[in-house]
């Protein structure tokens, strides 16, 4: 079943019904202030940081789901409802929700008057726009009553949610004209302040939250709005909101726009004050002043536009199927944009709390923006690698306000080193740009020990050979990939966390993934080492990576499928004889990656297995059998029932691993098969079922062994995104930035019989033309030349290239 569908030409995805089976959410903002919106006006707004300057207050795991956000209450006669159903909850005669490319627009219609919503946040500015479009579809002249509504966050959003003898204390506003204040702390240490205006005149106004519900009232009749009229209160400690109160009158098929603009700003240190107790207002002028019409809101839209059509014209796909096409061309590099801005801070299972920057996330989301924002990418790779230790481990985390290492969860994750190796080369093949190689960072973000990245990523490297176990097998530390396979935690309290408590320090537990990951990464690390003239250092490499390769094949097969690890007792996980957790995804898909086994088979056996025994309607799952009860030796992976997150659920992320292998066996229709499981407009006609966003990726879909099979959860914010982008474009397309060249090497399904693609890379457009519908051997034209192999030159910036590919 489906509650809405895809506007392809608009890249906007339409939902018809405000009741679908979960808040389905959008970003605003693409660079320091933003917006998580969900299709009835739900969410919040933040400056850069989600925890630290929130400027909107949002409940999370809330009863009703979602209440408050962006509140506008339409009083008429009595009548009261929202444009966007929420919160008013009042039925409506039409209703449309559409979410684009950092905008979104909320229509709503009832008795005649239609409100049309649009909610962005302009490039280069700290503020969301709410423009509203009121117009009377009536043959009468209409009066009614409109009411905003912006509960403020008292900034630090976990204080705000704890602190309550001293939060409720701390409220201030200042009202001048029609524009409200909300200045919390600015008294004090705070040079920030937050504005809520509208360009109109305005009939009242509140700022003092139980005056406006009345103190046991409730978001769908606030006590103000049911009475059609504001009082005009005065917030003093307790919760700061602002609320305007508008009289409208409209003639027969009149239309009229209001523009609300909720803003940050920030003022220096010595220009806080306009005068004694009252804040400078100038900056806040000046904003309003910026968006006091509506044709303004036009340009901002127009501008926002421009920006998307730039990054997404990087490259576009034409297939027979709208499902690829809208998914390629437009869903997944927005969602890889998203996670370029939030990492895994907040939406609405991430509550923007808790975990910064992921070194390993934030390593592999690039892995799906390089190519369309290369510079930040650069700038990300150097944030990234400041938070590496001398010794070549890394900070799990890290603060993106101050860029530093998160002492709280720390390090030991030893796969972590070893995704710097993968980003950076990610970005080498996609720019060119060698020098990043060279530019001096420094370890643990202090500047007197720093070297060239180059450095950062040999001790990744050599971090992996100075730790490894009994069997020649990489520690695993607190955990790899699998944040929840905790074999050196022996975690019996409860509460405590898997992932920072280790009762088996100096364990002798190994992982066969970060074996496959080296030996991945050690490839990628010795081309980077070619390409700046260090041979010799890439022969060693090779040579430690093909030794890697003979110990997995020696200690970590176990008959039919690679083994996941080896226990701090020595007793290999995943493996046959296990009662539960038999066979693991992760491994398999990592060392296949890495050609571990390829000539020998066991790389195909492995992909059969997977495919055998992991493999279900809905994806791969991470293992089976499912762990029913708990292991202490293995840690948090064993704790969730079964199906579910890290404990055999289909973790998204990881069913990538599995395509890109089929794709480089040779198997493309088994690698689109995977695919299609799980890309989210295959699902969007189960959207019952699935339940999150039918236009972005979850991380999770509950397993087999789960009661509720087939349902998503932690929808936007994962590693997935970025994952099947590459498995996709560069594996299943098979369009592949290398060191040398372009590669096309395309693996397709026979139903695919030609796609269209336009690539840009380093400055020149590739128009690949792909004819898959004989089967003759592959051949590769370049401007109608054939070439051997497969991988094209790269063509001098501003070069136009014409390739065509039969396969
Ligand atoms: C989450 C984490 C990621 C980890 C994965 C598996 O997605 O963000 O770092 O690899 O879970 O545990
Ligand atoms: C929890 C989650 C896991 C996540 C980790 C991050 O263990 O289950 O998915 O990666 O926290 O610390």
């Amino acid at each position: 079943m489906q509650y809405g569908h895809f506007d392809d030409a608009n890249r906007e995805y339409v939902i018809t019904t405000p009741h679908t089976p979960y808040p389905w959410i959008n970003y605003l903002g693409t660079e320091n202030f933003f917006g998580l919106i969900s299709h009835t006006g739900g969410g919040y707004s933040f400056y850069k940081d989600a925890r630290m300057r929130r400027l909107t207050r949002y409940r999370y795991n809330n009863v009703p789901t979602d209440a408050g956000g962006r509140c506008y209450y339409i009083n008429d006669g009595g009548d009261i409802w929202s444009p966007s159903w929420s919160p008013a909850q009042t039925d409506l005669d039409f209703f449309e929700a559409r979410h684009g490319l950092s905008y979104t627009t909320i229509t709503g219609e009832r008795g005649g008057i239609r409100a049309e919503m649009l909610f962005l946040v302009p490039l280069g500015t700290n503020a969301e726009i709410h423009r509203i479009r009121l117009t009377n579809t009536t043959e009468d002249q209409r009066s009614f009553d409109l009411f905003s509504l912006a509960e403020f966050n008292l900034w630090n959003a976990a204080d705000d949610t704890t602190n309550y003898q001293r939060n409720l204390n701390l409220g201030e506003v200042e009202v001048v004209g029609s524009t409200i204040y909300h200045t919390t702390e600015y008294r004090e240490r705070r040079n920030h302040y937050a504005v809520y205006g509208v360009n109109a005149d305005i009939a009242g106004f509140d700022s003092d939250r139980e005056s406006f519900f009345g103190l046991r009232g409730n978001w769908t009749r606030p006590e103000v709005v049911a009475n059609g009229t504001s009082k005009g209160s005065i917030a003093s400690g307790w919760a700061p909101i602002g609320s305007h109160h508008l009289s409208i009158n409209l003639a027969p098929g009149e239309e009229r726009d209001l523009v609300f603009v909720l803003g940050y700003i920030e003022n220096e240190e010595d220009s806080k004050w306009e005068s004694r107790g009252i804040v400078n207002k100038e900056n806040a002028t000046a904003l309003l002043a910026t968006y006091s019409t509506s044709e303004a809101v036009d340009r901002a839209m127009t501008e926002l536009r421009e920006y998307w059509d730039a990054l997404l014209g990087q490259m576009q796909v034409t297939t027979a199927d709208q499902r690829i096409d809208r998914l390629l061309n437009v869903w997944n590099p927005y969602q890889c944009m998203v996670t370029f801005n939030m990492s895994r801070s907040a939406s609405y299972f991430e509550t923007g709390l808790g975990r910064g920057m992921g070194f390993r996330d934030s390593s592999q989301d690039l892995l799906g923006f390089v190519h369309l924002i290369p510079e930040r990418a650069r700038e990300r790779i150097l944030d990234v690698a400041a938070t590496q230790f001398p010794d070549g481990s890394a900070y799990h985390q890290y603060q993106p306000l101050t860029k530093r290492g998160n002492n709280e969860v720390g390090t030991g994750f030893n796969d972590d080193p070893l995704w710097l190796i993968e980003g950076t080369a990610a970005y080498v093949v996609e720019t060119g740009d060698l020098s990043i190689l060279d530019e001096d960072v420094p370890f643990d973000n202090d500047i007197d020990d720093s070297a060239p990245l180059l450095e950062h990523l040999r001790r990744s490297y050599q971090h992996v050979l100075d730790h490894r176990g009994p069997h020649g097998l990489p520690l695993i530390g607190r955990a790899d990939w699998n944040d929840c396979l905790n074999l050196n935690a022996f975690s019996t309290t409860p509460g405590e966390s898997f992932q920072t408590t280790e009762h088996k320090e100096g364990g002798t537990a190994e992982s066969v993934f970060i074996a496959g990951l080296f030996v991945h990464s050690a490839n990628l690390y010795a081309q980077l080492l070619d390409a700046t003239g260090m041979a010799s250092e890439a022969h060693e490499v090779r040579a430690q990576a093909a030794k890697m390769s003979h110990v997995v094949l020696e200690h970590g097969w176990d008959g039919e499928w690679f083994l996941r690890a080896y226990d701090a007792y020595g007793n290999a996980v995943g493996s046959s004889k296990n009662e539960e957790g038999q066979i693991f995804i992760e491994s398999n898909g990592i060392c296949s990656m890495a050609g571990i086994g390829a000539e020998t088979g066991h790389t195909r056996q492995a992909a059969d297995s997977v495919k055998s025994l992991l493999d279900t309607d809905h994806g791969i799952v991470l293992h089976q059998p499912a762990f029913t009860r708990f292991h202490v030796e293995l840690g948090e992976i064993s704790t969730y029932p079964p199906g579910y997150k890290e404990n055999g659920s289909i973790f998204c992320h990881t069913n990538p691993w599995m395509m890109i292998t089929e794709a480089m066996l040779g198997n493309g229709e088994q690698a689109f098969a995977y695919w299609s499981k799980i890309a989210p407009t295959f699902r969007e006609d189960i959207s019952d079922l699935h339940r999150t966003e039918p236009y972005v990726y979850a991380q999770t879909i509950a397993g087999r062994d789960a009661p509720r099979h087939g349902e998503a959860k932690n929808s936007w914010l994962t590693g997935t995104a970025a994952w099947n982008w590459v498995a996709i474009t560069q594996y299943i397309l098979g369009v592949r930035p290398e060191i040398e060249g372009l590669r096309i090497d395309p693996q397709l399904p026979r139903a695919l019989e030609a796609i269209d693609v336009v690539r840009r890379c380093r400055g020149a457009q590739y128009r690949i033309h792909i004819d898959n519908s004989d089967t003759d051997a592959a051949t590769v034209r370049v401007d109608g030349e054939p070439i051997e192999g497969s991988v094209i030159p790269y063509a001098r910036a501003g070069a136009v290239v014409d390739v065509t590919v039969t396969t």
